[in-house]
């Protein structure tokens, strides 16, 4: 029983860590797929012996029964508000007032940080556990999401112990979204037939407001903790003395945030942060200054909502008016027809702007978006500009409410929305629209990467009926392509090269070529993998088979099955592989007796790269990790090798020098 006890404290370690290495010190030490086998240990572990089950440990994030609603949560010190500095001019005037009310002549120390657009939440640490979180309600009153909030990794469930612990710590911050999370799961929303996000925020305040944590899990949430709530049994001295504390605790902090003295500190920050804005992996909506000191802080005190130790210096507006002059249909490779707003262009926060995405008809409704309207538009990172909302008193008169066509703008074909989904598809699969975003898709870097097959090309070849599918770009000859405009002989030439070429690839590119719905790069890979390359065995595979893959789930399965059970499909498939298209062989996967060890690599490795290593061990159905625990069979230590070696002994695990190992494994 100890020994269990042991390897699950040291898996929980060694999993906080990575949170930690991850969201605090924003430095991953480890590959996803390594996480996540951590995680199944202990989940396996735990499982096995409930008992040694404790509320911090890194599997209690997700499980918890939906609720009904929240309950309101009164907070010990009120979440303030924060006063506005519309310019300079107000922040030179901000600094006047806090010297003249503190009476001192010399230069203010102050903290300066980005203003994030996302969700203000407060936690609650009690003896370093995490017992409670809320949003910040009307500033008295929040709701309890601790649920919720428990399942942001970047929250530390229990605080780390390299700083000493106060019974009592609050602590606030904002929770948001990165842009490129925010993209990637509007995508995924998109290809499952799901309604989009307006905007991260939305997104980040939507999450957090799910009565089923289990929802809130599968959202990509970070959070940046900015300030202290009560705190009991400790006392700090300033805002920079607590933020270099906290991530001490496991609480992480804006990497932005600095530190000065006096008013040109705040001008210099402020001119900054306008141009460090465009640049950020996410939203803010200004820069907050605060005085540094807390007994200062203290001595100023607040107004009825707002510190006067505070202010928010506003950015120029992300936000602009302008006129949609026409509502445009545009339709993608899986049929999808998305509204876009074509406006008169104007400059949001230094970009041209022409386009808006409307997302689809339901969006359209709420807002109530008509053409001719005039328009509140907002660009946020590079998420596609969107109309925020209409301006209703520029309504010109007799206008229309908008609503899609039953027909695609295209083909002229039915278009339909299956119940239950925001998105509506062109049902012709031999929509030229459809069948250049096809061929499109099959040719670009990710799939089959043919070099020179461009939109312009693919346009063409449709249009001229001389491609309907993507098995036509195999019988494609040279006295077709130099027919074709601006197409010289010596370029036609080389785009044949190219095709020939890409016909050795990978079985994973070919399958994410085919375009399969919900089946993107990574799931090919997982599938190329689980299928040993044999393309056969995937489109003879069952439901039962797939979902029995790790990372299969049942709508990607059923995407799956449709696809290949189709006639027309498997026509084209066949026509491919007749074509001369060839899978790099995948290495049979042998059972052997290190089937489901784990190796680690330390130390500067002389015999082979750790690549190789790498590969080495995958062949024999092993692993190679990047940290020593208690499940680690063998660790493999160059010259030089250090901490991980030391861990290795005292948990006495199996130590081999490179030779020991090429010996081990036969080579
Ligand atoms: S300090 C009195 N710091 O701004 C101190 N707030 O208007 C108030 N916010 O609801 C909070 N980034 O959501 C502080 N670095 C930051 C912030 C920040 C964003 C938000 C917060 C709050 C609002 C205050």
């Amino acid at each position: 029983m100890m020994d269990i006890l042991r390897q699950i404290q040291l898996l929980r370690d060694e999993i906080n860590q990575h949170n930690t290495h991850y969201y605090v010190q924003d430095n991953p030490v480890v590959a996803d797929i390594e996480y996540d086998q951590l995680m199944r240990k202990l989940e396996k572990l735990e499982m096995e012996n409930p008992k040694l089950i404790t509320p911090d440990s890194p599997t209690q994030r997700i499980g918890a029964a939906p609720l009904s609603e929240f309950q309101s949560l009164v907070h010990r010190l009120p979440m303030l508000s924060l006063a506005n500095a519309m310019n300079e001019d107000e922040l030179i005037e901000f600094d006047n007032q806090v010297k003249k009310r503190l009476g001192v002549e010399a230069e203010i120390e102050y903290a300066a940080e980005p203003k994030l657009d996302g969700l203000a939440v407060e936690l609650v640490f009690e003896e370093g556990i995490f017992t409670h979180g809320s949003t910040r309600g009307d500033g008295t009153t929040g709701e309890d999401i601790t649920q919720n909030l428990k399942t942001i990794r970047a929250i530390p469930l229990s605080l780390l112990k390299n700083a000493p612990i106060p019974h009592i710590l609050e602590v606030r911050g904002e929770v948001f979204i990165t842009h490129s999370d925010f993209k990637k799961m509007n995508e995924q929303r998109l290809e499952k037939g799901e309604q989009p996000f307006a905007n991260p925020r939305n997104c980040a305040a939507g999450s957090l407001r799910q009565l089923d944590s289990s929802i809130t899990a599968q959202r990509p949430l970070r959070i940046y903790c900015y300030a202290p709530g009560l705190i009991e049994g400790a006392t700090y001295s300033s805002q920079k003395e607590l933020l270099e504390t906290f991530p001490k605790w496991g609480l992480p902090v804006n990497p932005k945030i600095e530190f000065g003295k006096g008013v040109n500190f705040l001008l210099g920050y402020y001119e900054k942060a306008e141009k460090f804005r465009t640049e950020l992996e996410y939203d803010i909506d200004g820069v907050v200054f605060k005085v540094n000191s807390f007994a200062y802080q203290d001595e100023l005190g607040v107004r009825s909502r707002s510190p006067r130790w505070a202010i928010a210096g506003k950015l120029k507006s992300q936000q602009v008016t302008t006129k949609i002059l026409n509502i445009e249909v545009s339709l993608g490779r899986t049929g999808a027809v998305t509204p876009v707003a074509k406006l008169e262009p104007v400059s949001v926060g230094g970009v041209v702007v022409s386009n808006a995405t409307l997302h689809n008809q339901d969006e359209i409704d709420r807002k109530d978006v008509r053409i001719g309207d005039t328009v509140l538009i907002q660009r946020a990172g590079d998420v596609i500009p969107e109309v925020v909302k209409v301006i209703l008193e520029k309504r010109p008169k007799g206008s229309l409410p908008f609503t899609l066509p039953n027909n695609c703008p295209v083909c002229s074909h039915e278009v339909f929305r299956p119940e239950g989904e925001v998105v509506a598809r062109c049902q012709n699969m031999e929509c030229p629209a459809q069948v250049k975003g096809r061929i499109e898709h099959f040719v670009s870097k990710g799939c089959m990467d043919i070099d020179g097959f461009g939109t312009k090309l693919v346009d063409q070849l449709v249009e001229k009926k001389l491609m309907k599918n993507v098995a036509e770009i195999y019988s494609l000859n040279l006295e077709q392509l130099s027919e074709l405009e601006r197409m010289a002989e010596k370029s036609a030439q080389n785009i044949l090269e190219s095709i020939n070429t890409s016909k050795s690839t990978t079985m994973a590119r070919f399958v994410h070529g085919l375009g399969i719905r919900n089946v993107g790069e990574h799931a090919s890979k997982v599938l190329e993998k689980s299928f040993s390359g044999n393309l056969e065995n995937l489109m003879d595979a069952g439901i039962e088979a797939l979902t029995a893959i790790h990372e299969i789930g049942g709508i990607m399965a059923e995407s799956i099955v449709n696809f290949f059970q189709d006639d027309t499909n498997q026509k084209v498939i066949k026509a491919c592989l007749k074509a001369g298209i060839q899978f790099e062989v995948v290495e049979q996967i042998q059972e052997s007796e290190f089937t489901g060890k784990t190796f680690v690599f330390t130390g500067s490795l002389e015999k082979f790269s750790r690549k190789d290593a790498q590969s080495m061990v995958e062949k024999l159905g092993a692993r190679a990790s990047g940290s020593v625990s208690s499940k680690t069979d063998y660790v493999v230590a160059g010259p030089g090798a250090g901490s991980k070696l030391g861990k290795a002994k005292d948990l006495e695990i199996t130590i081999l020098t490179e030779d020991d190992f090429l010996e081990l494994i036969g080579k």
